[in-house]
């Protein structure tokens, strides 16, 4: 298995059932009031560029089930690769850590601290991915359907961060995946490139429809995320005007299949992606959504450190 976890589309399907299979077992000692000290004394790392209540909740809470500890690390404090190179960043905390967790802009600086840090580097989300909200929707599907294999999986809105991972996953494990959003908002061609091939692989499809009513049609799962990413704030208003006929709303999600589920990474933006009687309705699992981040997390911080 890989060092670090900085994408799903670096792991094997094999790897990434385990894993959650292993988010399940730990989920089910927890609510049973038993948690593992599986990882005493061990330290996190939260480097943090970028606001955030779930990934950093989540995880500090993650370390201090298994009977560990972390530490936050804010935006202002670190300055990675402004006050310091990342390269010394990375070496220096991997000497007082034994993992660290990032969420950046780019991509490329949470590729650079898991080349320079010896040990485990986990992607908390940068503009490129989100591989740790991938992992808990795949455990909140999971507890929906009990399989991801051939399930109908359906991305509304911008092809983002969230969109490659979760696209990344499905294809994956074998569910099949649509996008549906506005032109220019397209999801990379490299990551669907990957994606491609993972589908090849485990027999899922890929498909892309502008109109996302025909899109949703016979989907199990819908999901949904802000139409404006951290980092993209200047654009807010040019979004706004195009995002609105991709909003999920009760008119959309009586389309999809009767039992199907909304998803939404958080945090949501009502009246703009989602409206309230969809967050709040039957369908939504957004909060166990939420939830699952805590179990997803730890199941990969213990497989990366070696310590199931
Ligand atoms: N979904 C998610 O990553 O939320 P935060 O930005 O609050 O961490
Ligand atoms: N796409 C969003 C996800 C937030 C968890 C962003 O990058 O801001």
């Amino acid at each position: 298995m890989k060092k670090d976890f900085i994408a799903v589309s670096d792991f094997s399907s094999t790897e990434l059932q385990e894993m959650l299979d292993l988010a399940i077992q730990l989920k089910k000692e927890w609510k049973a009031g038993g948690n593992r000290p599986i990882l005493h004394n061990k330290t996190m790392a939260m480097i943090f560029q970028k606001p955030s209540l779930r990934t950093r909740v989540s995880f500090d809470m993650a370390m201090r089930h298994v009977g560990g500890d972390a530490l936050y690390l804010s935006p202002s404090e670190i300055g990675l690769g402004k006050r310091e190179s990342i390269a010394d960043v990375a070496r220096v905390i991997a000497g007082y850590v034994d993992v660290i967790m990032a969420r950046v802009f780019d991509h490329e600086h949470v590729v650079q601290l898991a080349q320079w840090a010896d040990i485990p580097v986990i992607n908390g989300l940068s503009d490129y991915n989100h591989p740790c909200q991938a992992m808990a929707d795949a455990l909140t599907i999971l507890e929906n359907f009990g399989t991801l294999k051939g399930l109908n999986v359906v991305f509304i809105g911008d092809g983002n961060n969230v969109a490659v991972s979760l696209m990344h996953i499905c294809t994956k494990l074998g569910a099949n995946f649509t996008h549906t959003g506005p032109e220019d908002y397209d999801i990379l061609p490299s990551a669907i490139d990957l994606a491609k091939s993972f589908a090849s692989e485990s027999g899922s499809q890929i498909k892309f429809n502008r109109d996302p009513y025909a899109a949703v049609k016979d989907a199990h799962v819908i999901y949904t995320d802000t139409w404006t990413s951290m980092g993209q704030e200047e654009e807010a208003k040019k979004r706004e005007a195009v995002f609105p006929p991709y909003q999920v709303n009760e008119n959309l999600v009586n389309t999809a299949d009767k039992d199907a589920i909304v998803l939404h990474c958080l945090p949501a933006h009502r009246g703009q992606e989602i409206t309230d009687d969809v967050a709040d309705g039957p369908h939504s699992r957004l909060f166990p959504q939420a939830h699952n981040r805590l179990h997803a997390q730890k199941a990969i911080i213990v497989k990366l450190l070696g310590k199931e």
